[in-house]
């Protein structure tokens, strides 16, 4: 049976965890807010970190093949020129001529009327010519006009055209134009790659879903630079390893999908692209695309700067422009998709508790020490405990309130295991270990917790089952 987005997990239940735990909350907020920008609490700054992390590792760190990039946010505004930014980075926008006045993408409120007949593809529903109203009072819509999503802003003193820069609205832009610094450096032949994360800006002009779409978001990309002829084989194989990446990170595979970009959807640059989709509370929405962007930045940046930007072979002196194949990430999107799929209600011992079923790798805090009572040493005990597992992986200590809340407190923000000291830690250095999607309590000695705890976090895991409502 296909999967459905569920009613267990809606995106005001995420929402709402994510203040309440201090995972995500609305920036600026004690002055009411600034549309659709949220700051990361504690919590959130660690599991967004998590994503990256394991990024990193599966895109640098495991392979010999890709090197890493850091490049600046503010370029050269030739840049956004040449890469066709300024021209085509671009949405149709409408606005209500009604009484609301809001301002939508045209594009997606037809994409909102065509999902009523979902199952077909663009081609098979045909032209939707038909009149759009304002969805919020039904007021007619202005024409359509291309508003480009690029910030801008002034570099230096004087505010004129000429001190004119852009935010970057995506990272690989710093990649392109490093392609020859890098080839130099790294001592890398087609095929290698060069990854970047880093934040990126785009004035979207209907933000929101929460950390869905925003217009300051945080991107993980790679550019893969192949012989031509080998572009296509490399396309498949970035889709199969990013559709992994999830998999094996705990997105259900029946939450997951890859979707191929219809020609006119595509962006300016690419030749050929598909999403790897998730299967949000909003529905089916893009996670990461991965492109096949042929030559057409190499080509476009060499033109404009007038460098060669080529690769020549030192045996056989063959040169080429490589073809690049870019698995583009969002670190907040995919925080939100971890989050969302993680999200689970259940009932233990007649107390409804909610558990985020993180993988252990993405989960903010990995142990959670808790003294059974606040007395007998055990406190001074825990704390010892809790500081020598710290070295190891994030943990965290907690004395405050009844040991069943903060299990449920533990549960909320995800922490697979509760290390708990009671009594019989004093007589005999054992400590409960107390698993939090199996709720399993095991007795296990002091000494061997921290070897435990390693070999769990670095054992393969998958998502267990979810409670019957799900
Ligand atoms: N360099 C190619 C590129 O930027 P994209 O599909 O526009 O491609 C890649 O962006 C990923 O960046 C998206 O799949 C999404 O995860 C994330 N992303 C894009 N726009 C975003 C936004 N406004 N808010 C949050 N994430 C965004």
């Amino acid at each position: 049976m296909a999967a459905e987005a569920n009613d267990t997990v809606t995106m005001d239940k995420i929402v709402a965890l994510c203040k309440r735990r201090g995972f995500i909350f609305p920036s600026s907020e004690i002055y009411g807010g600034i549309g659709s920008t949220y700051d990361y609490g504690h919590y959130g700054v660690l599991l967004k970190q998590h994503v990256k992390d394991q990024w990193w590792r599966a895109m640098v760190q495991h392979r010999d093949d890709i090197v890493a990039l850091d490049a600046a946010i503010i370029m050269h505004p030739q840049v956004w020129q040449a890469s066709g930014h300024l021209e085509g980075f671009s949405d149709p926008l409408v606005q209500c001529l009604g009484e609301c006045k809001r301002r939508w993408r045209e594009d997606h409120l037809r994409e909102e009327r065509a999902s009523e007949a979902s199952g077909m593809s663009r081609a098979e529903r045909g032209e939707d010519e038909a009149e759009l109203r304002c969805p919020n009072c039904g007021g007619e819509l202005s024409e359509p006009r291309q508003f480009n999503l690029m910030f801008e802003t002034h570099m230096g003193p004087v505010a004129d055209e000429g001190s004119r820069v852009f935010l970057r609205p995506e990272t690989a832009q710093g990649i392109f134009v490093n392609f020859k610094n890098v080839l130099q450096f790294a001592r890398k032949r087609p095929p290698f790659g060069i990854a970047q994360v880093g934040k990126s800006f785009r004035n979207e002009i209907t933000p929101g879903n929460f950390v869905f779409r925003t217009r300051e978001f945080e991107q993980m990309e790679m550019e893969f630079f192949v012989p031509p002829a080998e572009a296509q084989k490399w396309h498949e194989y970035w889709l199969e390893q990013r559709f992994r990446w999830y998999t094996d990170l705990g997105l259900r595979e029946d939450h997951l999908r890859l979707r191929a970009h219809e020609a006119d959807e595509l962006s300016h640059y690419s030749s050929a692209t598909s999403d790897v989709e998730y299967l949000f509370p909003i529905g089916w929405s893009e996670l990461e695309g991965v492109a096949n962007r042929g030559d057409f930045d190499l080509n476009a940046h060499a033109q404009a700067s007038g460098e060669k930007l080529e690769y020549v072979d030192s045996g056989s002196g063959d040169r080429y422009v490589p073809h690049v194949i870019e698995p583009a990430a969002g670190a907040d999107r995919a925080a939100l998709a971890f989050l969302v799929d993680a999200y689970d209600e259940d009932t233990q011992e007649g107390r409804e508790r909610v558990v985020l079923r993180l993988h252990p790798q993405l989960a903010p805090v990995k142990a959670a020490v808790l003294p059974l009572v606040n007395k007998d040493g055990q406190p001074e005990l825990a704390r010892k405990l809790y500081e020598e597992l710290r070295e190891l992986m994030p943990t965290e200590f907690d004395s405050g309130g009844s040991i069943g809340k903060r299990y449920r407190r533990q549960d909320e923000i995800g922490t697979p295991w509760g290390v708990t000291i009671d009594h019989q830690t004093l007589e005999d250095e054992t400590v409960t270990l107390r698993d939090r999607d199996s709720l399993a309590q095991d007795r296990v000695a002091i000494a061997e917790l921290g070897a435990l705890l390693e070999r769990r976090l670095a054992e393969p895991w998958s998502s267990p089952k979810l409670s019957p409502a799900r």
